[in-house]
């Protein structure tokens, strides 16, 4: 677009007098004129573009002088008029871009019998005087301007000045503001936000549209607390002691971002780029929702949103979490039915699947595992990033956030990832805001805008394609045979020997990016706040966000669980062949135990290392698999997936599922091999009592994988919980003989029940073997004495009540597990 041609025209007007009066901003609430003569009274109309009349309101401007501008302001269009002299002629110049006004460099030449302002691309510098104004008001009026009204003139102040045209003054104002103390105004120091002016504004503003989200947030600012350890704490205290009165005590808290604006516009790219640790996942995590910043605000198609930005957000993590076990298609599905409304059919939910799968790319490896990174093999890098992203748009969200979408990729399949994420922008009207790092030159083609973050703040914002000019005009040119991304990059990291080999200390490079940082804080006033004030409340045409019905979620969490685990070779497979070697190993040294006194010892140690190894193979087991689905939980639970509910009875009896061979296999092979009592009733008793003991286990190892966030740490309680459990189940010491301030907790041993169970169904309601020869004893003639020996005659007698006891156990532990669930896993900062 020749913006000479388009944004600027001059009207001659004929006039009788020399008249020396300039409208240098007009809005509708403020007027700026430059006003040197007033003596005839005129009145004078201004042309405004057509495009830019149609959204425009007529207003008259009688500024207290004989001359009358009708003008018809196209807020905040109508930027620059000034008329002059030029053989009785004015001339008055207008633009219609978003800068306010532009004064002519002071090495500009004119000739007297020219304007003595030229609007002129490279050589004028712009401000936005109005709010230079507003901001540096006592100054101004200090030196030379006057507010009249909603008006603000300025006249020859002083003796000193009348030699000055008011142009002049103000150009004199304006260096003294933006560069006090050089005395000098230089190009570098102001550069007008026009210049790295998002397009999009007015194409957004000048077409109708139904459906897409402008995002803008202003102000955003992010402090952390800082991790003391007691340690460092006492450490600290006592060098502080030692009279270290210049140490500074660290701030409780680190900013992370100090003051962030943008803005974003449907159907095109906003890249944060900034050095590690800069903050940008952080102000991602702001912007999707995910982390409430400390001040700030987000505004969506002109209204403050709090509660609904996750809503209508998809949003795409650094670290793509997917189930290693499932294929494309399957997790699609999966998400479909979870993030669908249940409004929306089976058949439809389907369809949106094959439709994501074709547009992201996916349908050459639909059904092909995902598998884990380094584990087993899977999917490639470039279609684990895509199908992020085909998860994300599911729910049409007009708004995809994608932290880092091309990081680990190789540089060609980061630029498809990239080009994919810009057709689906510019398809389907999405405004996309990711973070990239280093990009190679051609990918930066598709980003349309830029947002560069140093020491917390902003240090660019505006068009990509007008980021290596802005770097020019504050005075950091960029070879002809750089990398403009790579460019960028230098200019706002703090280590950039590359490219300032000068900069020699931490300090000179901090002099550099502060002064980055500090000439753009310069402008950026003009940005969002002009945004938002002209911003006109659209009703937001955001879609309404509804949730699977509880059944789906259960469905979901229950065959996503279940597929999960069974596919993974480690927790069932191999499990399983554990478990019958084991069988074997203790059938055959248990082999075909006989029905004599002799054997009641053998028969009671095998009973009891059924339950102890019942016990293990169970007991830790949620662990290791919750840490895996501990992300996944809060993730979907902050992003509202499913209720707490759902997600537990799906989990709760896919693991109940997936736990049922192991206790039928060994119990099977164990109870023939060992000529336990071979009846059809006890047989199935046998493996019942074992079935509900490897259930308790997995409670409680759900319990401890709940509420104990590190693996290792709930890893390394295993073995002191079960050992106590050992110790009070009488098989060690009676329990009668256990001391009686200890002997309650045999109350709570599942150990204690499951072995009773094991032994009255092997040993009731019948009479064991005495020898034949009466010389030898028989202690064990039947259950009754077998119990009274052990201490164990407590009078629960029935298998059902103690395989009931068992079971109630594990139901408390269960519940236990809920609402540990539901209060203490609850989705951290940015998870
Ligand atoms: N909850 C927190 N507690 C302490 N420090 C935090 C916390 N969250 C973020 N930070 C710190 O804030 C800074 C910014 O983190 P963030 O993850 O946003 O950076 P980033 O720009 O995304 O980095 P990268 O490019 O490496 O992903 C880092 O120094 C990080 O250590
Ligand atoms: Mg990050």
């Amino acid at each position: 677009m020749d913006e000479s041609s388009n944004t600027r025209r001059d009207v001659e007007q004929s006039s009788m007098t020399r008249r020396r009066t300039a409208i240098v901003h007009a809005d509708e609430e403020n007027i700026i004129i430059l006003d040197e003569t007033k003596q005839n009274e005129t009145k004078q109309t201004l042309e405004i573009p057509t495009t830019a009349r149609e959204h425009t309101k007529t207003k008259t401007v009688n500024f207290g002088t004989p001359e009358i501008y009708e003008i018809s302001p196209n807020t905040p269009n109508l930027l620059y008029a000034i008329d002059n002299n030029v053989d009785n002629h004015h001339k008055v110049y207008y633009s219609n871009s978003l800068s306010n006004i532009e004064i002519p460099s002071p090495n500009s030449s004119t000739s007297s019998d020219e304007t003595h302002i030229l609007v002129e691309d490279d050589y004028n510098i712009s401000l936005d005087l109005s709010k230079i104004i507003r901001t540096h008001e006592k100054q101004i009026e200090e030196h030379s301007m006057k507010k009249t009204g909603s008006s603000y003139s300025i006249r020859k102040m002083n003796s000193k000045d009348s030699a000055k045209t008011p142009t002049e003054t103000l150009v004199d104002v304006v260096k003294k503001l933006v560069s006090p103390t050089k005395g000098s105004f230089r190009k570098s120091d102001v550069v007008s936000y026009s210049e790295i002016y998002l397009d999009q504004f007015q194409d957004w503003k000048n077409e109708k549209h139904e459906t897409g989200a402008i995002i803008s947030w202003r102000n955003i600012c992010y402090q952390v607390k800082r991790e003391t350890s007691f340690l460092n704490d006492i450490i600290s205290k006592s060098l502080k002691k030692e009279g270290d009165s210049k140490m500074e005590k660290p701030s409780k808290f680190i900013q992370i971002l100090n003051g962030i604006d943008g803005i974003a516009y449907p159907g095109s790219i906003l890249a944060i780029m900034a050095p590690s640790g800069a903050g940008k996942t952080s102000l991602l995590n702001i912007l999707a929702g995910q982390t409430k910043c400390t001040s700030g605000e987000i505004i969506i198609n002109g209204m403050v949103v709090k509660n609904r930005l996750k809503s209508l957000v998809g949003y795409v993590y650094q670290d793509d979490l997917l189930m290693g076990n499932l294929t494309v298609r399957e997790t699609l599905r999966y998400s479909a039915m979870l993030k669908l409304p249940s409004t929306t059919s089976y058949q439809e939910k389907m369809k949106k699947v094959d439709y994501v799968l074709q547009l992201l790319k996916l349908e050459k490896c639909a059904d092909t595992l995902i598998g884990e990174v380094g584990l087993s093999k899977g999917i490639s890098g470039g279609e684990r990033k895509r199908l992020g992203i085909a998860i994300a748009l599911l729910t049409n969200p007009p708004i995809l956030i994608l932290d880092e979408p091309s990081t680990s990729l190789d540089s060609k399949t980061a630029l498809d990832v990239v080009q994919t994420i810009s057709h689906v922008a510019k398809t389907h009207n999405i405004t996309v805001i990711m973070t990239i790092h280093q990009p190679r030159s051609d990918i930066l083609d598709y980003l349309d805008n830029l947002l560069l973050l140093a020491s917390g703040k902003i240090a660019y914002f505006g068009s990509t394609s007008k980021v290596v000019k802005y770097f020019k005009k504050i005075g950091f040119a960029m070879n002809d045979n750089y990398n403009p991304a790579d460019f960028v990059m230098d200019m706002i990291t703090e280590d950039s020997h590359a490219i300032f080999a000068h900069e020699k200390t931490h300090e000179s490079e901090m002099e550099r990016i502060n002064k980055i940082v500090d000439s753009f804080e310069k402008i950026k006033q003009q940005i969002i706040p002009s945004v938002h004030d002209t911003f006109e409340l659209r009703e937001c045409t955001l879609p309404k966000v509804e949730k699977s019905t509880w059944w789906t979620q259960f469905l979901v969490m229950f065959l996503r669980s279940f597929l999960n685990q069974y596919r993974d070779f480690k927790f069932t497979k191999i499990r399983v062949i554990q478990q019958i070697i084991y069988a074997i190993l203790v059938g055959f040294i248990y082999f075909q135990t006989k029905n004599d006194q002799n054997s009641v010892q053998n028969k009671l140690g095998l009973l009891f290392f059924v339950v102890t190894n019942q016990w293990s193979n169970s007991f830790g087991t949620p662990i290791s698999i919750f840490r895996g689905e501990r992300l996944y939980f809060l993730r979907e639970r902050g992003a509202k997936c499913f209720s707490i509910s759902s997600y537990y009875f799906g989990k709760f009896f896919a693991d109940m599922l997936l736990i049922i061979p192991h206790p039928v296999f060994f119990g099977t092979i164990v109870y023939l091999l060992a000529g336990l009592t071979l009846t059809i009733d006890r047989f199935l008793m046998f493996i019942l009592i074992i079935l509900v003991l490897s259930q308790a286990a997995h409670s409680f190892g759900m319990v401890l994988a709940i509420l104990v966030r590190r693996v290792e740490i709930a890893t390394m309680l295993l073995p002191p919980i079960s050992t106590t459990f050992h110790v009070f189940s009488g098989f060690y010491r009676n329990i009668d003989q256990i001391p009686v301030y200890l002997a309650w907790f045999t109350y709570f041993s599942p150990f204690n029940y499951g072995f009773k169970a094991l032994i009255v169904n092997e040993f009731g309601g019948r009479t064991i073997d005495c020898p034949t020869d009466q010389d030898e004893s028989c202690p064990y003639p039947n259950l009754d004495f077998i119990l009274d020996y052990y201490g164990m005659n407590n009078g629960l007698m029935n298998t059902w009540v103690n395989l009931g006891i068992v079971l109630g156990i594990s139901v408390g532990m269960r519940i236990i597990a809920y609402i540990a669930l539901k209060f203490t896993l609850k989705p951290r900062k940015g998870v």
